[in-house]
């Protein structure tokens, strides 16, 4: 008689993951997801030991079960929220925004560069929904704000006085290397396939390259995403300012 094993209850399906998680609905809080990785490697701190620090920043619940989440050391164990507050009092001056017309699974990617280096907000242009895979829950931890076109994404941009730097390598474009990018600005990165919509073209009041050496049209645009980031960061942090190595 041959075995038959039993079926493995099957996995869910990211895209069903990622609408769950939109409504509200994934498992968990935040703390059960927040990994850098999703191995069985056990990353962060365990249990805080006793005594506890009296500040209302520590959440009582990462001090006693211990702190697992993708954050650097000095925010172990503070809440969500106290987190948000601290970084809100440095974000730097430069905005990112993405197109959104296909669920490019880049734009995770993109989010979490940006919370990186710190970016004052995210803008999503395009469908509200956008792919979380990759952004390793970096979002929370970001100011997301959602523009249904271009248009009315140039017209937030124009009220608030932020030039926009296009980020493509289309004809017209000019280096990215050798341009001074705006401390203020918000920089706009189109998707795999089309790269910049026409409509988001005619938003940006610079678009820069980044040169390449190969035979492939384009990097892609998580990678385009860092590269303009971090260009923006040399050019505008100075070097006294620059935080030490180590997380
Ligand atoms: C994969 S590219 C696709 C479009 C590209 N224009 C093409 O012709 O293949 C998607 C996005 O990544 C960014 N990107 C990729 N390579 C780039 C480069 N060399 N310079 C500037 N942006 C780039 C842009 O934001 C672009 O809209």
């Amino acid at each position: 008689m041959s075995h038959v094993p039993a079926a493995e209850p099957a996995a869910e399906p990211a895209a069903d993951l990622d609408a769950r998680r939109d409504a509200g609905l994934a498992a968990g809080p935040d703390r059960d997801d927040d990994r850098d990785d999703r191995d069985d490697r056990v990353v962060g701190v365990g249990p805080h030991p006793l005594p506890w620090p009296d500040d209302p920043r520590y959440d009582p619940e990462l001090l006693a079960e211990g702190d697992r989440r993708n954050v650097v050391d000095g925010y172990r164990y503070w809440t969500r929220e106290a987190i948000v507050a601290d970084l809100d009092t440095r974000r730097h001056e430069f905005h990112v925004a993405v197109e959104n017309w296909q669920h490019d699974m880049n734009i995770g990617s993109v989010v979490r560069t940006a919370n990186a280096f710190l970016a004052r907000e995210v803008h999503i242009v395009g469908r509200r929904r956008w792919n979380r895979r990759g952004a390793m829950v970096t979002d929370r931890y970001q100011h997301v704000r959602h523009h249904a076109t271009a248009e009315e994404f140039a017209a937030w941009a124009a009220a608030e006085g932020l030039p926009v730097v296009g980020i493509d390598n289309l004809p017209g474009a000019v280096p990215l290397e050798t341009t001074e990018l705006p401390r203020r600005c918000v920089l706009l990165f189109g998707q795999e396939g089309p790269g910049l919509s026409e409509a988001a073209w005619a938003a940006s009041q610079t678009v820069c390259s980044i040169a390449q050496f190969g035979s492939t049209r384009s990097i892609n645009a998580g990678a385009a995403a860092a590269i303009a980031m971090h260009t923006w960061i040399v050019q505008h942090v100075p070097a006294s300012e620059l935080p030490p190595s180590g997380v």
